[in-house]
């Protein structure tokens, strides 16, 4: 039996590599920098299986070029970068990977909401500038996280993720949902459950944690920066587009909230130059970036694509009735 071709736009991890090492015939993409739409294009028109990132755009365009795809497997869980109708349409199954990062980003969006809570960016460069004259008592204060209010937006496991770890903090848990979550899940955290406008006006936080959709494109917008506290942050771990970026910059220039922190861009690389203020942390989408978290999802990537080939269901498709109809 001839090994199936499969293309991977990143040379993963060791072990993700053995996974596909052994059962596949797999051309890896070797450069530090993302490849070129036209070098993914022209890679995969004889691939069976394609492994992507985020930043690869899975579409009908890509779809046609490879008429012998039979899986796409993402290395991440958003999945916003590919178009699942357009696999379906054409018999592609299409994974994600679920469930491995929910503790990492976790973590994550609260560096970040205590970063800008406790202008540690800015302390940072004090620190290092050789500018620092010593402990002054009105140096660099910021807010309290600890007995706040933080607002969960999106409730789902990394939101409860989040809402687990404001435990030790004794701060109170709100969320929105456009589902409330089971009674026991609320009170393990002693979260409470509030439309969003209650939410934007009592939270002291407010983090994201929706996925990219139709519904959620755009979701803070004017108007949401408008209800928010003054005093109030905004820490975005989820994606960009679920922000406007040029409402968060006119809501932070007009003081409408006190800060951001935001791992996620509206059209990353580019990052605003409105953004880059001092009241602004600003990461370059690192949420789930740890060596074992990063790993994990390459693996469960990798299983997915020896899954299909072995003649088994892979674990986390995206579009898993087309597998019923083979
Ligand atoms: C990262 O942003 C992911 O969706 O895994």
């Amino acid at each position: 039996m001839p090994r199936p071709k499969v293309y991977s736009t990143h040379p993963l991890f060791e072990e993700a590599r053995k996974i596909l090492d052994a059962s596949c015939d797999i051309h890896y993409w070797g450069a530090t920098e993302r490849p070129p739409r036209e070098e993914v294009l022209r890679r995969v028109k004889d691939r069976e299986g394609l492994i992507c990132l985020l930043t690869e755009r899975i579409n009908d365009e890509l779809l046609r070029t490879a008429p012998k795809l039979r899986v796409v497997a993402n290395v991440a869980v958003g999945f916003d970068n590919i178009d699942v109708d357009a696999c379906t349409k054409r018999g592609v199954i299409a994974t994600n990977t679920p469930g491995v990062l929910d503790e990492t980003t976790a973590d994550f969006a609260w560096t970040l909401l205590l970063a800008v809570a406790r202008r540690l960016v800015e302390g940072e460069a004090l620190a290092r500038s050789g500018n620092w004259k010593g402990w002054n008592l009105d140096q660099l204060c910021g807010a309290d996280v600890w007995g706040k209010t933080l607002g969960i937006v999106g409730f789902g496991r990394i939101g409860r993720a989040v809402a687990r770890r404001s435990l030790g903090f004794q701060m109170k848990v709100i969320y929105a949902d456009a589902v409330r979550a089971p009674e026991d899940i609320e009170r393990s955290v002693s979260a409470e459950f509030r439309d969003m406008n209650s939410l934007l006006s009592d939270s002291d936080f407010i983090s994201l944690h929706v996925p990219l959709l139709p519904e959620t494109r755009g979701l803070f917008d004017a108007a949401k920066f408008f209800r928010m506290k003054s005093t109030a942050f905004l820490i975005n771990t989820s994606r960009g587009p679920v922000v406007d970026e040029a409402a968060l910059v006119a809501a932070l220039e007009n003081k409408k909230i006190a800060g951001a922190a935001l791992d996620v861009y509206e059209n990353e690389p580019f990052i605003h130059p409105g953004l880059k203020r001092p009241n602004v942390v600003l990461a370059p989408h690192l949420a789930s970036a740890s060596l074992e978290t990063r790993s994990k999802m390459a693996v469960m990537a990798a299983n997915n694509v020896v899954a299909l080939f072995n003649g088994q269901r892979p674990a986390n498709m995206l579009n898993p009735d087309i597998f019923k109809k083979r």
